[in-house]
């Protein structure tokens, strides 16, 4: 019988039924929300913890300490029940009462960062001050998500794979972007099984993943403010998008109401572009994107009207309104590579972030 932890992963892909018409693509769908915490990050927060519990960075009765307001945070705070370690969050006020709850209903601890970094978000200082903690605190152990390449090869050697052997026909397969596991894991793996398939990027604007101008945004678990060091190749990422925060609300709202399928805010932004992928493909063929985390954490907020209206966003669940902006949308780059690469070479070691460092024999 598998223990809790043996159930991550192996995750089903689904086709859609509604949103496409005959003579498009079809949409597929990989259901990372079925994962035991209900989320993509399910998987490098197992994959990162076993390393670290192999190569004794992790001992017993030790504590982890992560900066993650979100899923990652969630995954630890399940591994660490049960695994028997405190798992201390590292956070900001943008934390939702939904995922505090979550957290605390694992028992994790939780502490509140509420110095804004030089962009205006709160990443920079959230990492600071978790590698800080992990100085002061003994046999504790930072999985830093955001640096650390092990987030990605956990995407590269399981959802990658089992995403290739699921489908017959794909053409393209859509990420969004924030530490960029998903989406470098995923395209390492898919240009050297597939060439041929297209990786999409996804990111918001307001974000500078791939470059512009920093703003405010809405969308939750989407973006940063430097092109991560886990998609460190841009030149595996054959064309990438921006969306706006109209586009991802709505589309996960659509997606729920048309589909049955109910799934978070950036599972709406991946939708998006993968729509319009599939519009523009040929018929028959397939277009994957991940249902990254479960509708339930947004009740609050995408689910709700009157968050939505006093957010100025439209409470539209209409397909032919998702399908309308899907047509529309061009990509923000066709060469991301020479165009939108924003990395930070310098900025793990000037926030003081442990450093992990996998030979090329070590992704196999
Ligand atoms: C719901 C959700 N979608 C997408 C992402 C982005 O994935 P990645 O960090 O692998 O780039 C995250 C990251 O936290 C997330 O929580």
């Amino acid at each position: 019988m598998p223990e809790l932890l043996d159930v991550i992963g192996r995750t089903p892909a689904i086709r859609l039924r509604n949103l496409t018409l005959d003579g498009e693509a079809q949409l597929i769908a990989k259901l990372e929300n079925t994962n035991p915490a209900g989320s993509l990050k399910d998987r490098p927060a197992w994959h990162i913890v076993e390393y670290a519990e192999r190569a004794g960075l992790l001992r017993p009765g030790g504590t982890i300490i992560e900066s993650s307001s979100g899923n990652f945070s969630i995954a630890l705070a399940m591994i660490g029940a049960s695994r028997g370690y405190r798992v201390i969050a590292v956070v900001d006020p943008k934390l939702t009462p939904t995922n505090r709850g979550l957290l605390e209903a694992f028992g994790s601890e939780i502490v509140v960062v509420d110095e804004p970094d030089d962009s205006g978000s709160y990443h920079k200082t959230r990492i600071a001050y978790a590698n800080r903690l992990h100085r002061e605190i003994r046999n504790s152990f930072r999985p830093d998500q955001c640096f650390n390449p092990l987030n990605s090869r956990a995407h590269y050697r399981t959802t990658a794979r089992e995403l290739l052997a699921q489908t017959r026909r794909l053409t393209a397969v859509v990420c969004t972007v924030s530490t960029g596991g998903q989406l470098g894991g995923i395209a390492k793996a898919v240009k050297e099984r597939a060439p041929h398939v297209a990786v999409i990027g996804v990111d918001v604007w307001g974000s500078t993943v791939f470059g512009g101008e920093p703003h405010p945004y809405l969308v939750p678990g989407v973006g940063l403010s430097w092109t991560p060091s886990n998609l460190s190749d841009l030149s595996l990422v054959d064309r990438v998008y921006k969306v706006t925060d109209e586009d991802a609300f709505r589309a996960c709202r659509t997606l729920v109401r048309s589909e049955g399928l109910f799934a978070g805010v950036s599972t709406g932004a991946a939708l998006t572009v993968a729509l319009a992928e599939a519009m523009r493909a040929r018929p028959g063929r397939q277009v994957a994107f991940l249902a990254a985390d479960r509708g339930e954490r947004y009740l609050a907020t995408a689910f709700n009207d009157d968050w939505l209206k006093a957010h100025g966003l439209t409470t539209a669940t209409a397909p032919e309104g998702l399908r309308a902006r899907a047509r529309e949308l061009v990509p923000h780059s066709t060469r991301p590579a020479a165009e939108c690469a924003n990395h930070r070479p310098g900025l793990a070691a000037e926030l003081g972030c442990p450093s992990i460092v996998l030979a090329r024999s070590e992704w196999r």
